[in-house]
């Protein structure tokens, strides 16, 4: 197999735009180039206006294409947004002929039966990923090619979204220039980035609060079991500071940054903060710790509203590695500590790790999301070039289709 290849990602946040170059040399990933813009015309992870949103997809991308003297023809796209939906399905095919081991066509077969589901006109499928197959009543086969059985079962987990939606996001991407290659899910992306295969096997939440999303994907023995995108992120702890402390926003963003803390109980009762605020004075002096309860307020709001959603997905007893945080306002102090005392899990806050080249930027839990999306979309190109079922994206025809755009995904300049 060839291990080498050059990939592009992008991962279009509701705070910024990420464009990631990367090449996979032996068994590494190494960064080419970096493009980070300020996002606009986004909400709540989707599209608002499409005109500010390519604008600064727009930016992020010649960024990345400087930094890594290349020309970004095509790539892979995050997706996220409160659209997106997903539901766990089975595929069930008979082997034919019994004294032949199963094939790939075989395990494309199945995983084509598993995505006939019943869903709304208006989405559409992003992803069909397969948990595992059972071969013969054999449970939890990770790849059943070369194996002998006479039926193929395979259990999947299927995200949807609205197919407006993604249309918007690949307009935005297409106004660029840039060919959409695949749509990825975020927290999936992010998972890839940050958690350990020991946290899969045994059960894990990740959990990605950015600015406008906080984005989970569970996984419980090895296999991602359920994904969701809430609406909520820390844009919203930043405008809870404004009204609580008549700040104006970018002085409540900045004071969140510097003297944020989520267990208000752990910084000085006394201690005061200056900030610039609305009226004649120009700025305020206030208590850090009133700060501090104002963050804590909402984002234990929202690690509720994830612990609720986790809790009506699964029994909390098989998530043993608890929750993993990550995503731009994990970097607020104190949050592990929180998760831990509102959900009840353990917690940890979760970075991209194992890179190599332009790294400086993107060893932050903001870039979970655009480091994973390139760790991702090498994962699925490597699967598919060893005729294994990809995770991601079972149209296998695509996949080869894919393959063959790799050569153009990106030109020397
Ligand atoms: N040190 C910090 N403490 C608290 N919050 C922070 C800190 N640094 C960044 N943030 C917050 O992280 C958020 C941005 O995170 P991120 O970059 O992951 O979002 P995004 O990917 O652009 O948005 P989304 O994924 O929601 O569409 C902002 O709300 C910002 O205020
Ligand atoms: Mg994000």
């Amino acid at each position: 197999m060839s291990r080498g290849g050059t990939f592009a990602s992008i991962d279009i946040g509701t705070t910024k735009v990420c464009t990631v170059v990367g090449e996979l040399a032996s068994e590494d990933m190494r960064i080419l180039g970096v493009g980070i813009a300020p996002s606009a015309g986004l909400t709540r992870g989707m599209v608002e206006n499409i005109r500010d949103a390519t604008e600064s997809i727009k930016a992020s991308v010649e960024k990345a294409e400087r930094s890594s003297g290349t020309r970004i023809l095509s790539a892979h796209v995050g997706v996220a947004g409160t659209h997106i939906a997903c539901l766990n399905n089975r595929g069930i095919v008979a082997i034919p002929d019994r004294t032949r081991p199963i094939m790939p066509d075989d395990v494309t077969r199945v995983l084509d039966g598993a995505r006939v589901v019943s869903i709304p006109t208006n989405r559409e499928i992003i992803h069909v990923i397969p948990r595992y197959y059972v071969v013969d009543g054999q449970d939890n086969v990770s790849d059943p090619v070369g194996m002998f059985g006479t039926r193929l079962d395979v259990e999947t987990h299927i995200v949807t979204g609205i197919d407006s939606a993604i249309q918007n996001l690949t307009k935005c991407v297409e106004n660029v220039g840039v060919q959409v290659d695949g749509l990825i899910l975020e927290p999936l992306a992010s998972a890839e980035a940050v958690l350990d295969q020991e946290e899969k096997e045994q059960g894990v939440v990740l959990v990605d609060i950015g600015g406008g999303t906080t984005d989970i994907a569970l996984f419980i023995e090895s296999s991602v079991f359920h994904t969701a995108v809430l609406p909520v992120g820390g844009n919203h702890v930043t405008r809870d500071i404004v009204v609580g402390l008549r700040a104006p926003y970018q002085a409540a963003e900045d004071a969140k940054r510097k003297w944020g803390h989520a267990i208000p109980s752990m910084v000085d009762a006394r201690e005061e903060i200056t900030l610039d605020a609305f009226g004649s004075e120009g700025s305020k002096t206030e208590l850090r710790r009133r700060l501090c309860e104002i963050i804590q307020a909402r984002v234990e709001e929202i690690l509720e509203m994830v612990s609720a959603e986790v809790k009506r997905a699964v029994h909390d007893d098989v998530i043993s590695a608890g929750i993993v945080l990550t995503g731009g306002t994990a970097k607020l102090s104190g949050i592990d500590m929180l998760a831990e005392q509102v959900t009840g899990w353990p917690a940890r806050v979760g970075m991209p790790r194992n890179l190599h080249g332009l790294t400086d930027a993107l060893i932050d839990p903001a870039y979970a999301t655009s480091v994973g999306l390139l760790q991702w979309t090498v994962n699925e190109a490597e699967a598919s070039t060893w005729h294994r079922p990809s995770r991601a994206s079972l149209d296998m025809g695509s996949i080869w289709r894919r393959l063959g755009n790799w050569a153009r995904v990106l030109l020397p300049e």
